[in-house]
């Protein structure tokens, strides 16, 4: 059973592309994938997906108000499931729960994780997590194998990304001592030149604080530079192309992908 979620300590580091574009991976590989929004306080999956009716929520599920099958809705690409995150006024709701509150948000995730592989025949779930350590991110952190820790290259990025895994990627390691768990760093947004290649000096700080993650046991997932194209793709004045983007992104996500398998 996969369950991978993507995180980071800072926002906009490209979380959400990177889950989407995983998801949409998987699927063209036959593989049937559920994508779920856990970015409660500020959700982005009707971008991708434009939901239609009005689907029931994921945390209708946390909160028992539907079944888990309930709040699953099939998208326009074969294999490819998703879950909306409410709109976000659930996200005040969610701050302010206390810790009781997320146990038991905690426990139905990991029944539903089960049930998502068991029944209904999911081979991978991909959580977009929202940055930082809220109880909500750790939660999601905690009931999945595997991560993608995405990071762009800037000093207080990095260096408070690399606290964070002492702090808590460590100590989850221990939170499930059965199974194996595997974290990935992904550079994103990394600075090219014309020519595709670093500067020097970025190129050098890449490779040093990469040794020191996999030191850490965060492993190398992949460095994806930034785009122009994708900024011009997610624009809202062009109709969004969903397989053009992922044709932008293919090579840095089926290096991911493989890692993930
Ligand atoms: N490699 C890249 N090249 C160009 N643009 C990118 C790249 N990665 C992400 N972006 C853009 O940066 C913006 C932020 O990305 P995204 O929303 O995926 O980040 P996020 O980490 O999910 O943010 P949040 O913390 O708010 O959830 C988006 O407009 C996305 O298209
Ligand atoms: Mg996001």
């Amino acid at each position: 059973m996969t369950t991978i979620t993507v995180h980071s300590f800072k926002g906009g580091t490209g979380k959400s592309l990177i889950a989407v574009f995983l998801s949409y991976y998987f699927s063209k590989k036959k593989e049937k994938v559920l994508l779920i929004d856990c970015d409660f306080g500020a959700p982005c999956l009707e971008t991708y997906f434009p939901s239609k009716g009005n689907p029931r929520p994921f945390t209708s599920y946390l909160e028992g108000e539907s079944e888990f099958k309930q709040v699953v809705q099939k998208t326009e690409i074969d294999n490819l499931f998703v879950s909306y995150a409410p709109h976000p006024n659930f996200g005040e709701k969610i701050l302010s729960a206390d810790v009781q509150t997320h146990g038991r948000y905690l426990k139905k995730m990991l029944e539903g994780l089960e049930l998502a592989h068991e029944e209904l025949g999911f081979d991978k779930v991909i959580l977009d997590n929202s940055s930082g350590i809220s109880l909500a991110s750790i939660n999601q952190l905690s009931c999945c194998n595997k991560s993608l820790i995405v990071i762009r290259p800037s000093r207080y990025g990095v260096e408070s990304t690399y606290d964070l895994i002492h702090a808590i990627y460590k100590k989850l390691r221990y939170f499930d001592s059965d199974s194996i768990r595997e974290d990935y760093l992904i550079w994103n947004q990394v600075p090219i030149n014309d020519h595709k290649t670093l500067d020097p000096r970025i190129e050098d700080y890449l490779k040093q604080w990469t040794q020191k993650f996999e030191d850490a046991g965060i492993n190398h997932g992949a460095t994806i530079p930034y785009i122009t194209k994708v900024v011009s793709a997610m624009i809202a004045d062009t109709e969004f192309d969903l397989p053009e983007i992922a044709s932008l992104l293919n090579e840095y996500i089926e290096e991911i992908g493989q890692k993930l398998a």
